[in-house]
C-alpha cells in the first residue's frame, strides 16, 4: 500500500512514526475520509476545508497549504489506482517527549492512503437496525479530532446489542450517531440536530440538506429527544461511507412498518443521481 508521509509517497513498510508522536500519546490531531466515486473525491473543498478548521480549533497549523494538500492527494490517488473506496488523511501535532503542553517546535506530521471500497449496497436497500447510547463525548464534537474512543464505545455497544448503529443522545436529546449523522422524518419534514458544537458538521449531512431543499423536503434543524424519535416515521443517517442508509429498527422496535421511507428513497435516488450512479 502506498502512503502519503510528510508529503511524499512511500510504501507502508518505509513509514516510521515515532513513539513519541502526540496523537499515539493524546490523540492530538485531526483527520478527514474522502470517498472516491469514479477516481475523484467526493466533495473534496468541503472536506479539506472541515480539515483546516478542525485543525484550526485545536490550534494546530497544518504544515500544507490546502492547494499543496490537494496536489499531494491528487498524486497519492493516481498512484494508488484506486477509483471506487476512501482516502484517510490525519495530520498529528507531531514528535515530542510526552508532556501536555503544546511542544515549541514539533513538526506535524501527515500521513494519508487510499482503500479500496464499495458502496454499502445492502444496507442502503435493506436500512440498518439501531440503539441508542448516551453520548459521552466532549463539548467540541464539531471538530475532528483523533479522540475517538466514546465513539468507538457506541459503535462496539450497538454491534454487541446486534445492531449496526448507535444514536447517540445527551441525557435524552438525539445528537447524532457514532460514525455518522441521524436524521428522521416526522409529518413529511427531515428533522436533525443543528450543526453546532454537538454534533460533527458532517459533509454528507449538508449534501443531503441541500438535497431536499432541492427536492422541496422541508428541512427543521433543531435538537429533539428520545420520546419525539419513538415516534418518527422513518429514520436514517448520512455520511461519506454510509451515504444515505435508513434505520428500520430503533432498540428493537421498528420505525413506522419497519421498512426504508419514501423520503429516504428519494434521497437515495437523488444522491446516486448526483454522483452518476
Ligand atoms: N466519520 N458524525 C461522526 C461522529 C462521524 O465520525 C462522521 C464521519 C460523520 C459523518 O460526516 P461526513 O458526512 O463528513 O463523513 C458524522 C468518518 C467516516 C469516520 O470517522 O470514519
Amino acid at each position: 500500500m502506498l502512503v502519503l508521509w510528510n508529503g511524499k509517497l512511500v510504501s507502508k513498510e518505509q513509514v516510521t512514526i515515532s513513539i513519541d508522536d502526540r496523537g499515539y500519546y493524546f490523540g492530538d490531531g485531526v483527520y478527514e475520509v474522502f470517498r472516491i466515486y469514479d477516481g475523484r473525491l467526493f466533495e473534496k473543498t468541503a472536506h479539506l476545508e472541515r480539515l483546516k478548521r478542525s485543525a484550526a480549533e485545536i490550534r494546530l497549523t497544518l504544515p500544507w497549504s490546502l492547494e499543496e494538500l490537494d496536489g499531494q492527494v491528487k498524486q497519492l490517488m493516481s498512484a494508488s489506482d484506486v477509483t471506487e473506496g476512501t482516502l484517510y488523511l490525519q495530520v498529528t501535532r507531531g514528535e515530542a517527549v510526552r508532556a501536555h503542553p503544546f511542544p515549541a517546535n514539533a513538526d506535524p506530521v501527515t500521513v494519508a492512503y487510499c482503500k479500496p471500497a464499495g458502496r454499502p449496497v445492502e444496507s442502503m436497500q435493506d436500512g440498518i437496525d439501531a440503539v441508542t447510547v448516551e453520548d459521552i463525548r466532549w463539548h467540541r464534537c464539531d471538530i475532528k479530532s483523533l479522540n475517538l474512543l466514546p465513539n468507538t464505545m457506541a459503535k462496539q455497544s450497538a454491534l454487541d446489542a446486534g445492531a449496526a448503529e448507535a444514536i447517540l443522545h445527551r441525557s435524552g436529546r438525539v445528537t447524532e450517531c457514532s460514525a455518522s449523522n441521524f436524521m428522521m422524518v416526522k409529518n413529511g419534514a427531515i428533522y436533525t440536530h443543528p450543526a453546532n458544537n454537538w454534533i460533527l458538521h458532517g459533509v454528507t449531512r449538508s449534501f443531503v440538506l441541500g438535497l431536499a431543499d432541492r427536492l422541496g423536503i422541508e428541512v427543521v434543524e433543531q435538537p429533539f429527544d428520545l420520546a419525539e424519535l419513538r415516534t418518527a416515521e422513518e429514520a436514517f443517517i448520512t455520511g461519506t461511507t454510509v451515504e444515505v442508509t435508513p434505520i428500520v429498527l430503533i432498540d428493537g422496535s421498528p420505525v413506522l412498518s419497519g421498512q426504508p421511507g419514501p423520503i429516504t428513497r428519494r434521497l437515495q435516488q437523488a444522491f446516486a443521481e448526483a454522483i452518476g450512479r
